[in-house]
């Protein structure tokens, strides 16, 4: 079969004159090959494979371009990129690895185009398609690829745990193309992912969260996160999580298992957000409950001060798995902390003053917590079920309102410091900080309106209270 649409882009002819020139065979290979098949978004990463030398072709490439555009070249991976417009270019030479009698470590050495397929993940990633002129659009599959595309299976195209020896986050990627395909693992290859779970010790932590990421922003995360479960991976690489299975009885009285429950929240977010840190949010928001599970005779099980030890085992495990301990991590930690407060707000009478407490806590991010909070009903009581969810309308609704009357949102004191020590002459002092707190407490249980006049009157009382003197103005 020509499959010559595929290669429209004007890039994939030059690409193939050039190694005509060359005398070298060249294939687009990998991720474009397996996109156009599948119909997705044609990829904007577009990997070549040469039968020669991966740099020297991209070099001449690049001269033929408009723009002349620059190759970067890694010497130590044998590969060379260009960027080209929205594309990105990935060069590489074929390879392949062969053992040699006294060592263990494998020596990589030019290969045919079938060395370097065997050498890749999984068999959709394997397919490659001719650029050379008298083949051009000619599919190449050793390991019957197309097939497994339309029976939607993942297989390594050599023994499995040679493919997943060779790079152990392959069994991540394979758990994510899963997910992100919704494909199957093939059973060999399935049990070689459990049986070598622990192999993933030894890849970095970012390479990790990248594909932790991709599988949270799928449309179904469960099913990611089941397989990661199901093999084993995920106890290595989230224990936090896995810690939360289970359920325990006592005098006849269950809790719900956390770690189920906590897959379902994180599918009902996908519903309603594609902000990847949310949804890290309702991954976490339950994980402080394995520590603080007690039973108490009298209420029947707690978790009390969760959210508390939930949102510091954040800082930790985001530390542990390298990942930016910046803004991203503040704001995870912060829906975590603050994971039950509209939860009791809702459940008691909506007081404005809980409402602006709220909302001053939560600042910008008083959306996304009740979004969090909304993700957080499971109960299959559809009676429960309707009656959370209007509580949270009705707070969202208390929210708006209260919001539109006094600014709560970014809450900007209405008196400055600097108001106050001019009021009263003073020295930067204690008493400044206990008059602009008496204000915002004030405010905040709406004894006063968020307004200069009436702060400003009652920066005086509360200065008078304190045997300051206001000076003339
Ligand atoms: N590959 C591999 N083993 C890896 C990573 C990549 O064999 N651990 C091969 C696969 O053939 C893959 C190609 O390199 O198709 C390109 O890798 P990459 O760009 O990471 O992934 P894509 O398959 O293009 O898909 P995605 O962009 O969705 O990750």
């Amino acid at each position: 079969m020509n499959y010559d649409k595929a290669l429209a882009h004007n890039i994939f002819q030059v690409i193939g004159s050039t190694a005509d020139e060359m005398g070298v065979e060249a294939y687009v290979i990998g991720g474009f090959v397996r996109d156009y098949f599948l119909k997705r978004d044609s990829k904007k990463d577009i990997d070549i494979v040469a039968v020669g030398s991966g740099i020297q072709l991209a070099e001449k490439v690049a001269r033929k371009l408009k723009g002349r555009p620059e190759v970067t070249v890694f010497k130590n991976f044998g590969t060379a990129m260009i960027r080209h417009g929205q594309l990105e270019l990935e060069f590489v030479g074929a390879r392949k690895e062969s053992y040699q009698k006294d060592s263990r470590k494998p020596v990589v050495e030019d290969g045919t185009l079938e060395d370097d397929q065997n050498r890749r993940d999984f068999t959709i990633n394997a397919l490659a398609l001719s650029l050379n002129a008298k083949s051009f659009g000619e599919l190449l599959d050793p390991f019957d690829g197309r097939i497994d595309l339309d029976k939607k299976i993942l297989r390594t195209p050599l023994d499995p745990d040679i493919t997943f020896s060779d790079d152990p986050l392959r069994m991540m990627r394979g758990v994510r193309f899963a997910a992100q395909l919704d494909f199957t693992i093939e059973l060999k290859s399935l049990q070689s992912i459990t049986q070598n779970k622990e192999r993933i010790a030894i890849v970095s932590k970012e390479r990790i969260v990248e594909e932790l990421h991709k599988i949270l922003l799928t449309e179904k995360p469960s099913n990611g996160l089941g397989l990661l479960h199901k093999t084993g991976l995920l106890q290595l690489i989230l224990p936090e999580l896995t810690n939360l299975q289970g359920i325990d009885e006592v005098e006849g009285q269950r809790h719900k298992d956390n770690f189920w429950h906590t897959l379902e929240v994180v599918d009902n977010i996908a519903q309603m957000t594609d902000n990847l840190w949310l949804r890290w949010a309702a991954l976490l928001h339950d994980i402080g409950k394995a520590r603080t599970k007690r039973f108490d005779k009298k209420i029947g099980w707690t978790f009390h001060a969760h959210e508390f030890v939930g949102s510091k085992m954040v800082y930790k495990l985001f530390r542990r798995l390298h990942m930016p301990l910046n803004d991203k991590m503040k704001y995870v930690q912060k829906l975590v902390l603050m994971s039950s407060r509209p939860v009791i707000l809702s459940e008691e009478h909506v007081t404005d003053s809980a409402v602006r407490r709220l909302v001053f806590d939560a600042g910008d991010h008083v959306d996304d917590l009740m979004t969090l909070c909304e993700a957080d009903i499971t109960t299959k009581n559809l009676k429960k079920q309707r009656k959370y969810k209007n509580n949270f309308k009705m707070v969202r609704q208390k929210i708006v309102e209260v919001e539109e009357r006094d600014r709560i949102r970014n809450f900007q004191p209405p008196i400055s410091g600097e108001e106050i020590m001019k009021t009263f002459d003073l020295r930067p002092s204690k008493e400044i900080g206990i008059i602009k707190e008496a204000i915002k407490e004030a405010i905040l249980d709406g004894v006063i309106p968020n307004e200069h006049e009436a702060a400003y009157q009652l920066m005086l009382s509360e200065g008078k209270k304190l045997g300051l003197k206001a000076i003339a103005s």
